[in-house]
């Protein structure tokens, strides 16, 4: 009883509180945990703000959130929950319906499997090095040596899966790879291998030959590498369409459909989507 009494005087005693309430305290404990805490803390607190300032000051790529795209509210995707930016991913592709992607950059295959998963009529293409005597002979900027070239296991997350036979393993440098096999039917290229900008230009006038007439590129890490945020704000001034950056994640894209609510292109009605869909 004396529990249930305290509770409801606490719901009638009402305390307002405002950001410049909080303001002293955060600029307190943030002042004490710059001077205390770990390095690696402290450059996680500068990289987060980099990241920001990248994002504000883009002079040509488009910042929109994700509720932007038009139709992205209904879409289901399945999937770990910590690999937030490949959910978006597999969202836009269920969205758009597609059912030819190519991936630049397979690793383990986490996203190509992932995608043949959640859009079960695609067939995925994945392209990586040959093998890791690959890693010496690239063409061109190779980056993230640490992460990706010490252990070689391309392809082990779909490998006897269900997915397994709409996936389709291809090797080669992306800088080197004839793909005229796909020209000018893929619906969806997402470009996620060598993070440099050479690397980035190279795979994407690759992947633009190989867009469908309704195709979409995704770009990963747009807003953590600086040779890919360099090279999507130069190309995005030169094409037909814009470059859109989804806030709160690390992508950007260019799709040859109209997707995104109050941007040039964009038809309130959808027809062009409806026109373009399949059965
Ligand atoms: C970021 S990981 C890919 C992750 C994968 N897309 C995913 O989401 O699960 C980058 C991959 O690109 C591959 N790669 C890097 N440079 C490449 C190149 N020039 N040609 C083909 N693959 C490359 C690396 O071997 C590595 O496996």
């Amino acid at each position: 009883m004396e529990r249930i009494a305290r509770s409801d005087a606490a719901t009638h005693s009402i305390r307002r509180v405002q950001n410049w309430n909080i303001l002293p305290g955060v600029i307190a404990g943030a002042t004490r945990r710059s001077l205390a805490a770990p390095r690696h803390v402290r450059s996680a607190l500068l990289k987060s703000i980099w990241i920001e300032l990248k994002r504000f000051g883009a002079p040509n790529v488009r910042n929109i959130q994700l509720t932007d795209i038009d139709g992205i509210g209904d879409v289901r995707v399945e999937g770990p929950v910590l690999r937030h930016c490949p959910l978006v991913l597999c969202g836009l592709g269920a969205l758009l319906d597609c059912r030819t992607i190519f991936e630049f950059g397979t690793n383990r295959g986490d996203t190509a499997w992932l995608l043949a998963h959640n859009l079960p009529r695609a067939r995925v293409y994945t392209l990586d090095l040959a093998g890791p005597e690959a890693v010496q002979s690239a063409e061109l900027e190779l980056t993230d040596a640490d992460e990706y070239f010490r252990i070689w296991d391309r392809g082990a997350r779909f490998r006897d899966t269900a997915e397994a036979n709409r996936i389709t393993q291809v090797f080669g440098d992306s800088a080197t790879f004839d793909f005229s096999p796909y020209a000018g039917v893929m619906d969806l290229v997402y470009v996620d291998a060598s993070h440099s900008y050479s690397y980035v230009r190279s795979d994407t006038e690759a992947a633009f030959t190989m867009l469908s007439a309704a195709g979409t590129i995704v770009w990963d890490d747009y807003t953590h590498y600086p040779g890919i945020y360099s090279y999507l704000n130069e190309l995005a001034s030169a094409l037909d369409r814009p470059i859109f950056h989804i806030v709160g994640t690390r992508l950007a894209f260019y799709s040859r459909r109209d997707l995104v609510r109050g941007h040039a292109g964009f038809r309130a009605d959808n027809r062009a989507l409806e026109g373009l869909s399949r059965d």
